[in-house]
């Protein structure tokens, strides 16, 4: 069981705070998906896995038309095997999903949309360098639902300028529609980004961590109140809606990564491909080596064992731990854990150790601390 990654390079505009690839320039579109198809037949070459989900991400997979999309799933259909009834999500930016789009993609194999709503606040949104307002936000869901069941929006909180007050308005606002999944993350400051220069020159203040975490705690308690369940750090969902592709990354599927930058995992080692999508396109097409390849170690895998388990409702098993890693191991990761046991940011549960709701928040740094070193 797999799952098959699509990213799609491109966006209209760069938001402040976002440092994934993408090009706003969509010069070279065709070539790239052509291309992209061209990756998705060598990739599926003696590939035995059965593909459970397929996923647009992004830049934005909104942009393409209905034509390049089918192409892309077909491609994907023809060359590997596929399960049943794959999930097939597309991200997709407010201002692209009118209502002819809507339409063509219900009628295309896509079954999920995830929608990068961010905030239904016009001064964040102004803030972020979005390309849509509150109302049209407003107005994209609405219609969204009428056209799918399977919908998740983005969010992202402990913005600059917020507070508590302001964040539950907009988080209110986000529940009017009873949604089946929510993502929210927090405002990460990424290197080389626009927000990374603003606060540099201080421009923008960032969000103090302790008032981060306010807005994850109000935001936790409301939505498990709604029986939305945290079953990853930034995922909230109804029972039954987990997002599988996302789920699989935290579970340590294996997943197949097409176009530029993207990832692949096939259960000892991580590829990427190059992030620049002209070089990309040339590799591709010259049937160059267009990936670096990293074979995970022992001690590679025992930290990602414990990143994911600490940022998951899934937690860590003892005895898992001890059958994949050992008994030295085992032991390393329970002497560590002691002092986040003693300071409540840890819960022990029978075999299982999990994070509180604020080692959860916390979970990046306490990870770090659980972490082996390779030597
Ligand atoms: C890479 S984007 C692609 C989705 C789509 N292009 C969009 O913007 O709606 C996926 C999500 O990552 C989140 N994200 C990206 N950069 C972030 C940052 N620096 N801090 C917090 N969330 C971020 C946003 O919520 C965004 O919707
Ligand atoms: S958040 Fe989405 S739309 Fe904005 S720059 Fe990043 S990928 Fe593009």
């Amino acid at each position: 069981m797999a799952g098959l990654y699509i990213h799609i390079p491109f966006c209209k505009k760069a938001c402040h705070y976002c440092n994934f690839h993408f090009s706003t320039s969509l010069k070279n579109r065709k070539k790239i998906i052509s291309s992209m198809i061209k990756e998705i037949e060598i990739k599926s070459i003696g590939y035995e896995d059965l593909i459970e989900t397929i996923y647009f991400g992004g830049g934005t997979p909104s942009l393409l038309s209905i034509i390049e999309i089918d192409s892309l799933i077909k491609a994907v259909i023809d060359n590997f095997k596929i399960s049943k009834k794959p999930e097939i999500t597309l991200e997709a930016n407010p201002d692209d999903l009118n209502t002819s789009k809507l339409k063509e993609l219900s009628n295309s194999l896509i079954n999920r949309l995830s929608i990068g709503i961010q905030s239904f606040n016009d001064q964040d949104l102004k803030l972020m360098n979005r390309s849509h307002n509150s109302f049209d936000s407003i107005n994209c869901i609405d219609n969204s639902l009428k056209y799918f069941d399977n919908i998740s929006i983005d969010l992202i909180y402990g913005m600059p300028n917020s507070n508590l007050i302001s964040w539950e308005k907009n988080l209110n606002l986000a529940l009017n529609w009873d949604l089946n999944h929510i993502s929210a993350y927090a405002l990460t400051v990424e290197p080389k980004t626009a927000l990374e220069k603003y606060i540099k020159k201080e421009i923008i203040l960032p969000l103090d961590e302790e008032f981060v975490y306010d807005q994850f705690n109000l935001m936790y308690d409301k939505l498990l109140d709604l029986n939305y369940i945290n079953y990853e750090l930034s995922s909230f969902a109804k029972k039954g809606y987990f997002s599988k592709n996302n789920s699989g990354y935290w579970l340590g599927k294996k997943y197949v990564g097409i176009g530029p930058s993207s990832h692949s995992f096939d259960g000892f080692s991580r590829s990427w491909n190059v992030s620049n999508n002209k070089l990309y396109v040339s590799d591709i097409q010259n049937n160059k080596m267009y990936h670096q390849k990293e074979k995970l170690t022992h001690v590679d895998q025992y930290n990602e064992y414990i990143m994911t388990g600490l940022r998951t409702m899934w937690g860590i098993s003892l005895s898992n731990l001890q059958e994949k890693f050992g008994k030295k191991i085992e032991n390393h990761f329970v002497k560590k854990s002691k002092k986040f046991i003693e300071s409540k940011l840890l819960i022990i549960e029978n075999d299982l150790i999990k994070t509180s709701k604020k080692g959860k928040f916390l979970s990046d740094g306490i990870a770090s601390e659980l972490f082996l070193i390779n030597r």
